[in-house]
């Protein structure tokens, strides 16, 4: 005998063969009680699990994230202390394709990072975007449907999305954002991660300020062309994943540095622009970026079922010092995320061990399926038996704000500088150069070109021309000389 483990069951019971089963006889049938081939064949039949709705394709890795400014006049939270060192794992990932779909489609990228901090998880789902397409969460189903397969021949359509995203122009700025260099990044160690939200954060005398997280890549900023990206789909159509575990695996770890907007609570109420609309950004000349920390990742998974496609991300997890904000698309994925995770992981999903805090957990949670972590009485509250007491003090009460008015179904009352399509202009005009406009034009005429088709296709030159006229016109020749 070798020194070579020995084969069990999942049960540990020594197994005497991997390479026949049980017959009568060498010729005759499989007998029904060969219980290790029936494990083994029922186990397969159960491996793969649904995928994420949205965000699918993806990975990740683990690593710390370390303060090194003191930002304590804005935050209490324990985990955001100058020197403070945090266990972190994060995952990125597109969001239409399904779990085996090429990496290098143009999409959004995924930017979620859980900290597991002293006062339990804070997980930071973001995206590589400071945007996003639609500013009610009503919407969010409709955008998902549009930009992923149709009900009949089950083919991602153009055509469909741009029916979509030229009936709601709110999305014209992360739209002009997606096809942008930036909508193809080269890897995801050279993207920007961003809350893309406002937060809140509280300091140790209850005073609130709003936040946006913005994680800097230290690599800088890559991205690759739409037709290296389309080599690339077929070359290597795993190619973030592979690059991100064969950096970490050979000591190059990627880092970001953390820097935040931060906007005094009583701003919010006067600003120019209303400060909880997903489809803006706070232009940095109002509110520049304020560095809090460094983000590396330097660990990966070693099982990537386990460790990463269980991972169970949710814009719930807020710690003391942290909060939420008025954003109607925040408020609604703190509550769509947790529901997502049960139905795809199981009620007890926090058990998992990449999901669960570090620190000490005394719910009074019981039962459900796959319950690991051992219940003890008192299993209610109020009791007299010794069990935990919540303490005001210690759950963030103070993250809150104030809100009055009829129940309505209505979009958020206009400042006097809000609109769809100006801080898309400011991207394309300000921020673009000539080059990058050029690729912008081409990117749209191609992606147009595939499959848009009347009425849509009009809607598309409108829909660029509100964004700046000569780009629409520029986009409309182009579509026009190659179709006639
Ligand atoms: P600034 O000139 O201060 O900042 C421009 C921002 O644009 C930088 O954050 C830069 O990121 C980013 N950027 C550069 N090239 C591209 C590109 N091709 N696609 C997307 N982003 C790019 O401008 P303002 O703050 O006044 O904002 C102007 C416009 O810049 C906005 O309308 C928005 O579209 C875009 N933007 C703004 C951000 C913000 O939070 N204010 C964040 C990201 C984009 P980097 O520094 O990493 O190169
Ligand atoms: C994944 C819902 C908006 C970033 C998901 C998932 C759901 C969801 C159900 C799958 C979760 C899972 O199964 O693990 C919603 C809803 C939204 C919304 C209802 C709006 C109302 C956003 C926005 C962002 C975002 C605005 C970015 C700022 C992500 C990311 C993931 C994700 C990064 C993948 C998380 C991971 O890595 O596991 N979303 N989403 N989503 N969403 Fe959203």
């Amino acid at each position: 005998m070798s020194d070579q483990k020995r084969t069990t069951t999942d049960a540990g019971i020594p197994v005497s063969s991997q390479e026949n089963s049980l017959s009568v006889g060498p010729d005759g049938p499989i007998v029904l009680h060969d219980h290790y081939l029936m494990e083994q064949m029922a186990a397969f039949n159960r491996e793969m699990i649904p995928d994420r709705q949205p965000h699918a394709k993806g990975s990740g890795a683990f690593g710390h994230f370390e303060v090194t400014e003191d930002v304590s006049q804005y935050t209490r939270a324990k985990f955001l202390q100058k020197g403070v060192k945090t266990e972190v794992v994060a995952r990125f990932s597109t969001v239409a394709g399904e779990s085996g779909s090429p990496d290098t489609w143009r999409d959004p990228r995924g930017f979620s990072v859980k900290f597991y901090t002293e006062d339990g998880n804070f997980d930071l789902v973001g995206n590589n975007t400071p945007v996003f397409f639609v500013r009610d969460p009503m919407k969010f189903q409709h955008f998902i449907h549009s930009q992923k397969r149709r009900a009949d021949n089950g083919l991602r359509d153009h055509d469909m999305q741009w029916d979509f995203w030229t009936l709601a122009p709110e999305s014209a700025h992360q739209v002009a954002w997606l096809m942008g260099d930036r909508g193809i990044p080269k890897t995801w160690r050279h993207m920007n991660g961003y809350s893309s939200h406002t937060y809140m954060w509280v300091n140790d005398k209850s005073e609130r300020f709003w936040v946006k997280y913005h994680f800097k890549t230290d690599q800088g900023i890559e991205c690759l062309t739409q037709e290296e990206a389309v080599k690339m789909d077929g070359v290597d159509p795993d190619y973030h994943r592979r690059d991100l575990f064969n950096s970490i695996k050979k000591g190059d770890c990627p880092s970001w540095t953390l820097h935040m907007q931060i906007m005094p609570f009583e701003d919010a109420k006067t600003y120019r622009i209303n400060p909880f609309d997903l489809t803006k950004v706070w232009p940095h000349s109002d509110y520049p970026l304020i560095k809090v920390g460094k983000l590396t990742l330097d660990r990966n998974p070693t099982d990537f079922h386990s460790e990463i496609e269980q991972a169970a991300f949710e814009p719930n997890n807020s710690v003391p010092g942290t909060g939420f904000s008025p954003d109607k698309m925040l408020l609604a994925r703190v509550i769509s995320y947790a529901d997502a995770h049960r139905a795809r992981l199981g009620v007890n999903y926090k058990q998992i061990p990449v999901n669960s805090p570090k620190s000490e957990v005394n719910s009074y949670a019981k039962g459900g399926a796959m319950r690991i972590r051992k219940t003890s009485d008192p299993v209610y509250a109020p009791n007299s038996k010794g069990g935990p007491v919540a303490q005001e003090d210690t759950y963030p009460e103070d993250a809150v704000w104030q809100a009055d008015g009829e129940f309505v179904r209505a979009a958020y009352t206009l400042r006097p500088e809000d609109d769809d399509f100006s801080q898309a202009n400011d991207l394309v005009n300000k921020v673009m150069d000539d080059a990058a406009r050029d690729r912008l034009v081409s990117n749209v005429v191609g992606h147009v070109l595939a499959d848009v088709e009347e009425p849509v296709l009009s809607r598309v030159f409108e829909y660029w021309k509100n964004i700046d006229a000569t780009i629409g016109q520029r986009i409309e020749d182009g579509v026009r000389a190659q179709k006639s």
